[in-house]
């Protein structure tokens, strides 16, 4: 068997190799591409990806954004099971420990479990773990795209009231923030990927967005050459992401933020508009009622300020906010991301008032403000980016 003698060394070698390359960054990563679509009736921003049942007749999942999100996909347990490939982790296993921390073990089923964050729950939730394949599209320079199966650690959950806040027109969440199960922290130990993310929300229901995973927004388009940026924020407990924003600016008046905190301005895919603390939010809808140059109409919940737009165009009659972020660069809020267009010609300006104490921050930056922008996360650097409306370069975030 002199077959053997010659495979033992090559073997050494091969696993001396590898271990050699762990560690380091790939030389070529790949970068992760998932398709994210507008529904209409919420305005959430989803995906929807092939889970288990061996790759031959993957189950399709349909999961929202949630970029705070702890787990790489959280769904209800009953989901969960409905593939044959999903396997629970048990509380002793290397999979259970890489969980780490807030660990759970259910001892009579020896399942492992976590808590999980959310931005849908005020308090994190009780989940079980468990592993199974999904498959995602990588995408090459070139434009090649490719499907990459991945076995990874999921989360389900039995809370009956956290199901309740689950958004019901999907089947679960796909989480990004920096835990170390989100999808974000699996595909980079994994893949040896950059830590980072980039979103393109896309306006319109008929067109796709895209979430790019590891590669920034190198492959968006030309735009992302030129974003401008500010320090990304992390809570550690969470692991949600804040920025810090100095003031709001509407036509030369200047609203001040009161910044109590590090990073008072959370960014939220799950919250369909932004939410501002009582008295901002007073002093934006004083300010944009001041300027904008429509006759006011009756208000439509949960909206306050709401105009005829009638025979008018929005770009000359309403008013640019700028969000003014440390660092000074501007966050420029267009007409078409703070007017939402309702029945008749009523548009009304697009923001909520959170109430006189909101829990941790002054403001909670929501997805229809960030459409048609290209938002970039990176850990690694610890840098939020930012692109000007792609609207202004004859482009849009709703692709065919
Ligand atoms: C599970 O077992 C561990 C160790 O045996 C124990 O510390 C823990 O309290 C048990 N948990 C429950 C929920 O019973
Ligand atoms: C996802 O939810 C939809 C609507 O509730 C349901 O019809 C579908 O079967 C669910 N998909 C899976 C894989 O559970
Ligand atoms: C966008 O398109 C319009 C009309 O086709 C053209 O006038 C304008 O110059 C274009 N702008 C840019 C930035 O390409």
């Amino acid at each position: 068997m002199p077959s053997l003698i010659i495979m033992f060394p090559l073997f050494i070698i091969l696993t001396l190799q590898t271990s050699l390359t762990a560690g380091v960054k790939n030389p070529n990563p790949p970068v992760f591409l998932l398709p994210l679509i507008k529904d209409k009736a919420t305005s959430l921003y989803y995906t929807n990806l092939n889970l288990g049942n061996n790759n031959q007749s993957p189950l399709t999942h349909s999961l929202a954004v949630d970029i705070g999100g702890g787990s790489s996909v959280l769904l209800r347990c009953n989901t969960a099971a409905k593939s044959t490939t999903y396997l629970p982790i048990g509380c002793n296993s290397a999979r259970c420990k890489q969980a780490k921390p807030d660990l759970l073990c259910f001892n009579k089923t020896n399942t492992c479990g976590k808590y999980v964050s959310t931005s849908f729950t005020e308090h994190p939730l009780n989940t079980l773990l468990g592993l199974d394949s999904v498959s995602l599209l990588t995408l090459k320079p070139n434009g090649v795209t490719n499907t990459v199966h991945s076995s990874l650690t999921l989360a389900c959950t039995n809370d009956a009231n956290a199901l309740k806040l689950m958004p019901e027109v999907v089947n679960g969440t796909i989480g990004l923030g920096k835990s170390s199960i989100s999808l974000l922290s699996q595909l980079a130990s994994m893949h040896r990927i950059r830590r980072n993310f980039a979103l393109c929300l896309p306006s319109k229901p008929a067109g796709l967005g895209s979430l790019h995973i590891g590669g920034g927004s190198v492959y968006t388009n030309d735009v992302s050459k030129s974003l401008a940026s500010t320090p990304l924020i992390v809570d550690g407990k969470s692991g949600e992401y804040f920025i810090d924003v100095n003031s709001i600016e509407i036509a030369g008046k200047i609203i001040p933020l009161d910044k109590k905190s590090r990073g008072n301005a959370m960014i939220c895919t799950l919250a369909p508009y932004t939410v501002l603390q009582t008295s901002i939010y007073k002093a934006l809808v004083r300010e944009v009622v001041r300027e904008t140059k429509m006759l006011r109409a009756a208000k439509v919940k949960p909206f306050e300020a709401c105009f005829s737009s009638k025979g008018m165009r929005l770009a000359a009659s309403v008013p640019v906010i700028d969000l003014v972020v440390n660092g000074g660069a501007k966050w420029r809020i267009n007409p078409w991301n703070s007017m939402v267009k309702m029945k008749g010609d009523v548009v009304c300006l697009g923001f909520l008032d959170g109430g006189v104490n909101m829990k941790t921050t002054e403001m909670v930056i929501g997805g229809f403000q960030m459409e048609d922008h290209v938002v970039e996360f990176d850990l690694e650097s610890s840098k939020f980016s930012f692109s000007s409306s792609l609207l202004l370069h004859n482009t849009s975030c709703s692709h065919k």
